[in-house]
């Protein structure tokens, strides 16, 4: 049975938990393996709207499994209140499984991502301070605190006692920050240990075992290809690798696995947090589409930065996550502007096209985009069941960014719902 993953391949937010929901119908698991509460993913069903932080999309259905995979970063308090709701609302979280390596959030990382951010004044990269990358950058260090630990009392409590006071002293002393209570956060944290411990297991035997027992197996990808730390745009980026290639090393199985890589795009761009962004909006335009696609960060609710499709990120994001086919969401958000606009390449100062995407952003910073104009559409077509109702000016559009982007495009989303999705 293939495997299949789900990237995301601007900065985020492209829509990918909807396509997990509509993909997960017919899965027998759904992995994440990177990130952290940093992301928010959302899925609507009948008008019932779900935000997902920690928690795979696929737990909409009763007979998915949904695994968090060893490269995920967990903060306890916010899995826990994201499974009461879930619970509250009549879901089953009998089939969340948590792997033991999974490294644990605490309140020194999220202390220590607002102190940085501070530290850093102009120049902050806008994170969404939820201590990701202090997190990742103690498991990178080898003094990072695993749920493994997390359900073990006594390990928990010497190890985290040894960090959890090295901590307060970066808090303090090079941070001039007030410290925290160490003693009373371990004990806490050991409550939420004995909470989550029901639900520890070794992830990446499940996902082999799945795999070899021929189920169908749905990786789901957070945050975007332009935030990968490898090859986004560094230093604003995320501190895990959202590419395909994470979810071998997030999971715990070969590359071999898959054999469907779908990225999710927007049929515009957004970014959230600070960072270059070529194709940016900074008029009426870009404010329209702000409004009428509802750009507002689904976890922090910030103001997503709006801007035109940019064909050079795409296609940079077709090599780096070997996608098989691309999912373009919100089409529907562009309806009613006259004219439209897709970046075909970029410009440098000697009036040379670049074609790729750049590897510093001191070279980006000399670029500009270099747009080709389409005629626009003014039908709202959130309606529509089938691609073919779409109006020739939107299927013209959907053409060309595949045609630009050199991937197809296999589904086109016309709204956020389940049935809002028009497979070609
Ligand atoms: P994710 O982080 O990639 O899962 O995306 P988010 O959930 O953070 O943001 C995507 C937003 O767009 C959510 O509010 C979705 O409900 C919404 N959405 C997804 N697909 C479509 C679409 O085709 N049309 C419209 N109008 N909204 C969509
Ligand atoms: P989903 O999965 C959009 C951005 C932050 C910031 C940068 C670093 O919903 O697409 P971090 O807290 O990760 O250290 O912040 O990454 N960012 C996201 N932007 N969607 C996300 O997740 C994001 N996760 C992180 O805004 O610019
Ligand atoms: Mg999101």
């Amino acid at each position: 049975m293939p495997a299949k993953v789900v990237v995301g391949v601007q900065w985020g937010d492209e829509g990918k938990g909807k396509i997990i929901d509509i993909l997960a119908s017919r899965a027998d698991m759904v992995v994440r393996s990177q990130g952290g509460n940093n992301a928010g993913h959302t899925v609507e069903n009948n008008g019932e709207v779900y935000k997902l932080r920690l928690i795979p999309s696929g737990i909409l259905y009763n007979n998915t499994d949904c695994m968090i995979g060893c490269g995920v970063v967990l903060n306890p308090p916010s899995i826990l209140e994201e499974m009461e709701e879930l619970k509250a609302r009549g879901i089953s979280l009998e089939k969340l499984k948590i792997d033991p390596r999974v490294h644990i959030v605490m309140p020194w990382h999220v202390a220590l991502d607002g102190a940085s951010e501070k530290f850093r004044g102009n120049a902050e990269i806008g994170t969404t301070r939820r201590g990701i990358g202090p997190c990742y950058m103690d498991k990178a260090e080898r003094c990072g605190l695993r749920m493994f630990d997390l359900i073990n009392p006594e390990i928990f409590r010497q190890k985290a006692t040894t960090v959890g006071e090295l901590k307060n002293r970066f808090i303090k002393e090079i941070y001039n920050e007030q410290p925290l209570d160490i003693p009373a956060i371990i004990e806490e944290y050991i409550e939420y240990g004995q909470k989550l411990a029901p639900y520890v297991d070794d992830v990446s035997v499940k996902v082999y075992n799945a795999y070899k027992n021929g189920k169908e197996i749905l990786f789901e990808g957070a945050q975007g290809t332009l935030l990968d730390l490898d090859v986004g745009t560094y230093p604003f980026v995320t501190s895990s690798n959202p590419i395909s290639g994470g979810i071998c090393t997030g999971t715990g199985v070969g590359p071999n696995i898959v054999d469907e890589i779908i990225g999710v795009a927007k049929a515009y761009t957004t970014r959230v947090g600070k960072g270059p962004f070529p194709t940016e909006l900074f008029d009426e335009t870009g404010r329209l589409i702000q409004k009428r696609g509802n750009e507002f960060g689904t976890n922090t609710g910030r103001a997503r930065r709006v801007g035109w499709f940019d064909s050079v990120i795409l296609r940079h994001a077709v090599r780096t996550n070997g996608l098989t086919g691309l999912a373009v969401n919100k089409l529907d958000t562009l309806s009613g502007i006259e004219t439209l606009k897709i970046c075909v390449a970029y410009k440098n100062k000697k009036g040379e096209i670049v074609k790729n995407f750049p590897c510093s952003l001191d070279e980006l910073k000399d670029l500009t985009p270099v747009y080709e104009e389409l005629p626009g559409f003014t039908e709202n077509i959130s309606k529509c069941k089938s691609y073919d109702e779409l109006p020739k000016s939107c299927k013209y559009y959907i053409n060309k960014v595949e045609n630009l982007c050199e991937c197809s495009v296999k589904m086109v989303g016309v709204g956020p719902s389940r049935n809002q999705n028009l497979e070609r």
